[in-house]
C-alpha cells in the first residue's frame, strides 16, 4: 500500500494527508479518497487539550494508532513516534517503531535531522519504514522558542536541504516540512529523490497535511486558551464552513490539494 502511494506520488500525483484519531473519522476520511491518515501527536493538544505535543505516550499514539487503522485497515497509516520514544536510544526507538506498526500503522514518523538521521537509517535496516519531519518539530517547541517559521536564513535552508538529502539517502520514505517558506521546501522537493509533505510550507510539496480540527474549525486552543483570544494558524482552512457538511469538506480537501488549489499563497509563508 504505502509502496504504491509513493509511486503515485513520484509520477506527480499530489498526496492528501490528514490527521486522524479514531476510527469513525478513519472511515470518513478513507471514503473521501485522503491516502495517508496521520496518527499525529497533535492529538495531545486537539484530543487531551494540553497545550503541546509532549505529555504524550507511547501507550496513547498506540491506543489511537489501533483505532484508526480499525476504520480504515485498507488505507495507509502513519503514527507519530511521541516524544522520548526515540532520540535517546536506537534500540528503543526500533521496538517502539514495531509496536506502531503491530497496532496498525505502515509508516512511523521522527523529527528532527542531524543525528536524527543515523536513527532513520537503523529503523529502516529493520524494516521500519519512516517519515522524515523537518522544519518546525513541535517536540522541540521550547529548544525553538515557540511556534516559529524554520529555515529562513541561508545558514538554515542550506542545513535543512542538507538534512532533507541525508534522511533521504538514509531511506526515509518521505519528508515533512512545517513551517517553512514556500521557496525553500519547493527547492528541498527538486533536490530530494523522495516524495515531500507540506504543512504551512506552501504548494511546491508532493503532498498536503492539515490537522483534522483545523479542516473542521473546531480547534481553539488548549484548555486554558480564551476561544476568542486563539488565533488559528496560517495555514488553518475551515473546510467545514464553506462546505456544510463533514463528508464534503472531507472531499473539497483532498480535491483542493489533488489539483494543487490548497494551499494558497495566503496559507503558506
Ligand atoms: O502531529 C501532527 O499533527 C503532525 C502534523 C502537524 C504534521 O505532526
Ligand atoms: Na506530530
Amino acid at each position: 500500500m504505502l509502496n504504491a502511494l509513493l509511486t503515485r506520488a513520484k509520477a506527480g500525483e499530489k498526496i492528501a494527508m490528514l490527521t486522524c484519531y479514531d476510527a469513525t473519522f478513519a472511515k470518513l476520511m478513507k471514503q473521501a479518497g485522503v491516502d495517508v491518515l496521520l496518527v499525529g501527536d497533535s492529538l495531545g493538544m486537539v484530543i487531551q487539550g494540553d497545550a503541546s505535543t509532549l505529555q504524550v505516550k507511547m501507550q496513547d499514539m498506540l491506543y489511537h494508532t489501533r483505532i484508526v487503522a480499525r476504520g480504515a485497515p485498507q488505507t495507509v497509516i502513519m503514527s507519530d513516534m511521541p516524544v522520548g520514544s526515540y532520540e535517546h536510544d536506537q534500540a528503543l526507538a526500533l521496538a517502539n517503531a514495531q509496536a506502531l506498526l503491530q497496532a496498525g500503522a505502515h509508516i512511523v514518523k521522527i523529527e528532527g535531522g542531524g543525528h536524527m538521521v543515523d536513527t532513520a537509517r537503523h529503523l529502516v535496516a529493520h524494516g521500519i519504514p519512516v517519515c522524515a519531519h523537518l522544519g518546525f518539530t513541535p517536540q522541540s517547541v521550547e529548544k525553538l522558542g515557540g511556534y516559529k517559521i524554520q529555515g529562513k536564513t541561508e545558514q538554515a535552508a542550506a542545513a535543512m536541504l542538507a538534512d532533507a538529502q541525508a534522511m533521504a539517502n538514509a531511506g526515509a520514505s518521505m519528508v515533512l516540512f512545517e513551517m517553512v517558506p514556500a521557496a525553500l521546501a519547493t527547492r528541498i522537493t527538486e533536490n530530494i529523490t523522495v516524495p515531500t509533505i507540506g504543512i504551512g510550507a506552501g504548494p511546491g510539496c508532493s503532498g498536503q497535511v492539515l490537522v483534522l480540527h483545523d479542516l473542521l474549525g473546531i480547534y481553539s486552543g488548549p484548555a486554558e486558551t480564551d476561544p476568542q483570544a486563539y488565533k488559528a494558524p496560517r495555514f488553518a482552512q475551515d473546510f467545514l464552513g464553506q462546505s456544510g457538511n463533514i463528508a464534503q469538506a472531507l472531499l473539497n480537501y483532498v480535491q483542493a490539494v489533488k489539483n494543487g488549489d490548497f494551499p494558497a499563497a495566503q496559507h503558506s509563508y
